[in-house]
């Protein structure tokens, strides 16, 4: 019988097909760590692992990928486990294991793909507003805030500092030595001091005229949400996993240390054609060029080189000229983090968008612009009202998100309410679970900077003043 070869996502594997390639792998591989190594080495003996690279792709055998290693396909396969053919309950394992899409070949005519299992109906929504689940929650909530808002102050100064650093780096690199121990030391204190949550909330809060804010800010978004994802596919991450984000972020606009100030700094929208566009698109392959020259990670290089790679990269605004199959997925995700902080920042001549509105537009651009697993994911863990946002409670208060709601209560997250409905500012603040009031939601997003005095930084010192008992 003749035989065809096509691409499946993992939930449409049918018995009698053979794999021939897996095409996709889950986020928790972006750091192939040993339990992706043994699974890999133990299901895959004999196939080949694809690698990307500065200079294309790389293949080597399975049994010796090590930890780290860009993992972008597994290829290969032999014909000892081509035999083996797809059975029932296979897709469900492979899928647990973080194999999402495969190349299968089928016998033609082998009729419609019909899954054999049904796959299980998502349980029903145990947590209900009020409910003892909800006050549970709560409890473990309110500790998580608690030990939030004593990180602010310090991660405003982290904020700071972080951004002077990756200046200074950058400046040091326009006369032609670059060094990542500045950057690398300040990651371990970030992390030493778990400021990164607090680091995040400040990212929307306070606008900084550093240009290197943007690096800063992006690196601790990212890392958030790299951690957060990793713990929903049953990992526990660690120090190495936060090290990796945070530094491969704090550097991913390191080429832009070559370009010249004047284009860098200018406030002038340059025509996509311009000498200057050029100039500042090469960003990418500097950012490359540099940290390949300072022996950086691959995946650190690659989100350097590729964070403007669009999913159809034959959009206008997708460069360099590369096909999407070379981005990792860390750096799918720095992209999505990168366009979120550009949107959410602010600088003094430059307007801000509230991240409930930044996070449409992302959505808007979900098949075209970015990987939609990755889009997913963030909107999810980010949430609608993120922490440090301002929002209008239902009944006229103002106050501030210190817990995002949970996924299908968006509108009902942990908030501290700062003003009350005459517009009168409270000195003293007490923590409100909104899961817990029946008749209290988010009425709207308020912009904090045209709803506070900008110039005086006020949004950020009420945020900061906020203490619950
Ligand atoms: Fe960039
Ligand atoms: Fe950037």
């Amino acid at each position: 019988m003749a035989q065809s070869s096509r691409t499946v996502k993992v939930d449409a594997l049918q018995p009698g097909m053979t794999i021939e390639e897996v095409t996709e792998l889950s986020f928790d591989y972006a750091s192939l760590d040993e339990d992706n190594l043994k699974f890999l080495k133990s299901t895959f003996k004999g196939a080949a692992g694809v690698l990307v690279g500065e200079n294309g792709t790389r293949t080597v055998p399975v049994e010796e990928l090590k930890a780290f290693d860009p993992l972008q396909r597994i290829t290969d396969v032999p014909p000892s486990l081509k035999a083996a053919k797809v059975v029932p309950g296979l897709a469900e394992f492979l899928e647990r294991n973080g194999l999402l899409v495969f190349k299968v070949i089928e016998a033609q005519g082998a009729g419609p793909a019909v899954r054999t299992e049904p796959k299980g109906v998502p349980a029903p929504d145990q947590l209900a507003v009020g409910s003892a689940e909800a006050k549970k929650r709560h409890e473990i909530k309110r500790e998580e805030v608690k030990q939030f808002l004593d990180t602010v102050a310090t991660a405003a100064q982290s904020r700071d500092q972080s951004t002077t650093i990756v200046e200074e780096m950058l400046d040091s690199g326009r006369t032609g030595q670059f060094s990542s121990k500045g950057v690398e030391s300040m990651v371990d204190e970030i992390i030493k001091q778990g400021a990164a949550p607090a680091m995040k909330a400040i990212a929307g809060l306070r606008a900084s005229d550093q240009t290197y804010a943007h690096c800063t800010d992006m690196s601790v978004i990212l890392e958030e949400v790299y951690v957060e994802i990793l713990q929903r596919s049953g990992k526990t991450p660690s120090d190495v996993n936060r090290r990796f984000a945070l530094v491969s972020g704090f550097l991913h606009d390191i080429g832009k240390s070559e370009v010249p100030k004047d284009i860098l700094d200018s406030r002038e929208r340059f025509a996509p054609d311009s000498q200057e566009m050029i100039i500042m698109r090469n960003h990418t392959t500097y950012g490359a060029r540099i940290l390949t020259e300072m022996g950086m990670p691959e995946v650190t290089i690659n989100m350097a080189h590729y964070h403007h790679v669009k999913k159809d990269s034959t959009l206008l605004s997708s460069y360099p000229d590369v096909d999407y199959g070379n981005v990792l997925t860390l750096t799918r995700l720095a992209s999505i983090t990168d366009v979120y902080q550009a949107l959410i920042g602010r600088r003094r001549y430059k307007k801000n968008w509230v991240p409930g509105k930044a996070v449409e537009y992302l959505l808007s651009l979900k098949g075209s612009e970015f990987d939609e697993r990755m889009l997913d994911n963030f909107i999810e863990i980010i949430g609608r009202y993120p922490v440090g946002s301002l929002v209008r409670l239902s009944n006229d208060d103002l106050a501030f998100v210190l817990s995002i709601a949970p996924k299908e209560h968006q509108d009902r997250p942990v908030v501290a309410v700062v003003e009350n409905a005459a517009g009168e500012l409270l000195t003293s603040h007490s923590l409100l679970d909104l899961m817990l009031e029946p008749d209290l939601r988010v009425g709207e997003v308020v912009n904090h900077y045209e709803h506070y005095n900008e110039s005086e930084d006020q949004a950020y010192r009420i945020f900061a003043s906020i203490r619950v008992s």
